[in-house]
């Protein structure tokens, strides 16, 4: 169709809790939301970052965008957590064609995997006459090819792999302009990963997933109090079944020992972070969070005081034209905090179609 409707990629994230879509259209100055959906998946079928139960996932892809009438068949998706490696490393200076010739061999040191077994990418940071940086990014390739086959058989085509933590970042961009003076924590909780990334003006200087998640605080309900999985989810979201006679003052210090842990982990990357930056490295004026962890009642005060930093909400929205006759604006402000990745996998699919 010669003049027809440009196609849309969409923003398709697959996380271990649930599954979110976004479709974005315009220029990347001038965006606008055309299509949002978002699904639970059923528990377990995505554990420890690896797709368990293939076709429970793919219908759960195939339902979001069916039920939320996304029409883009191509979708950029994301891969985040352990099997995710991503690295700045400091070359001496090379053409690309040297680059090129020689990375395999350069990343080999820095990841913990053999190199057939990964899907390996790179990127040149800064080029001077001293050294090239470059930032790598490999993900076990089994782990990219069940995403691709789970989007697949939803009858969608995955046209680019990115990874949460730099969609993360793109969303930031897209919504806050940040000039080079500030330097922000992005952290995006979701049910089993963390991921961070500190972020300085538009150059990400540090980052870091980490195993901890909301999927924690419902553990630790689930076996201190015995519920089941559903009844925990209920009693951290401050939903207390008044059926059961559950002893309520029990609640609070089993989710604050998680609340400690998530906090001294954020703690622990940011001295990780000043260690390795030493002189150069700037100081993290502020936390952005984002991911349906970092809705859990009070946990951003928590953090903002542990920390000794101001915490706010990432609004993914920010810069994005709502037509709020067609999304009722409650409904988006509740699951925003979800939607930061689904968003910054939006924008990349609007760069590559
Ligand atoms: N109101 C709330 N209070 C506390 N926790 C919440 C709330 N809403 C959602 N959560 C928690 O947020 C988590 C899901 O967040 P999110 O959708 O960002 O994760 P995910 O992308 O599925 O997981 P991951 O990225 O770790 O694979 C779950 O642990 C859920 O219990
Ligand atoms: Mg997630």
């Amino acid at each position: 169709m010669l003049f027809g409707k440009k196609k849309g990629v969409a923003g398709l994230d697959v996380g271990s809790s649930s599954v979110k879509v976004v479709e974005l259209d315009g220029k990347l100055n001038n965006l606008s939301l055309v299509g949002l959906g978002y699904e639970n998946l059923p528990d377990d079928t995505i554990v420890d970052g690896q797709i368990m139960e293939m076709n429970a996932v793919s219908e759960v892809i195939q339902n979001v965008c069916k039920d939320h009438q996304i029409s883009a068949n191509q979708v950029v998706t994301g891969v985040s957590g352990h099997s995710v490696i991503v690295k700045n490393i400091v070359l001496p200076p090379m053409s690309r064609d040297e680059l090129e010739e020689s990375i395999d061999w350069h990343a080999e040191e820095h990841i913990p995997y053999d190199l057939s077994d990964v899907s390996l990418d790179y990127h040149v940071t800064s080029q001077t006459n001293d050294a090239t940086q470059v930032l790598i990014a490999a993900c076990k390739r089994e782990r990219i090819d069940a995403l691709k086959q789970a989007v697949q058989l939803a009858g969608k085509q995955p046209v680019v792999i990115d990874i949460d933590t730099f969609a993360l970042q793109n969303c930031y961009e897209i919504n806050y302009q940040p000039d080079a003076s500030q330097t922000v924590a992005l952290l995006n909780i979701g049910a089993s990963t963390m991921n961070v990334n500190i972020v300085q003006g538009v150059n990400s200087v540090f980052t870091r997933d980490i195993t901890v998640g909301g999927s924690q605080f419902t553990d630790i309900l689930q076996r201190n109090l015995g519920l089941s999985f559903q009844q925990a989810e209920a009693v951290k979201r401050g939903v207390v079944d008044p059926q059961s006679n559950m002893d309520e003052k029990s609640i609070e210090p089993l989710m604050n020992n998680v609340t400690e842990m998530v906090a001294m982990e954020i703690q622990k990357t940011f001295d990780f972070y000043r260690a390795t930056t030493e002189d150069t490295g700037v100081q993290v004026q502020k936390i952005l969070i984002s991911g349906g962890g970092s809705k859990l009642a009070g946990l951003a005060e928590e953090l903002s005081s542990k920390l000794e930093l101001p915490v706010e909400v990432l609004d993914p929205f920010r810069q994005i034209k709502v037509d709020t006759r067609k999304f009722d604006p409650d409904y988006l402000s509740e699951i925003m905090p979800e939607m930061a990745v689904a968003v910054g996998l939006a924008v990349r699919g609007v760069e590559v179609r």
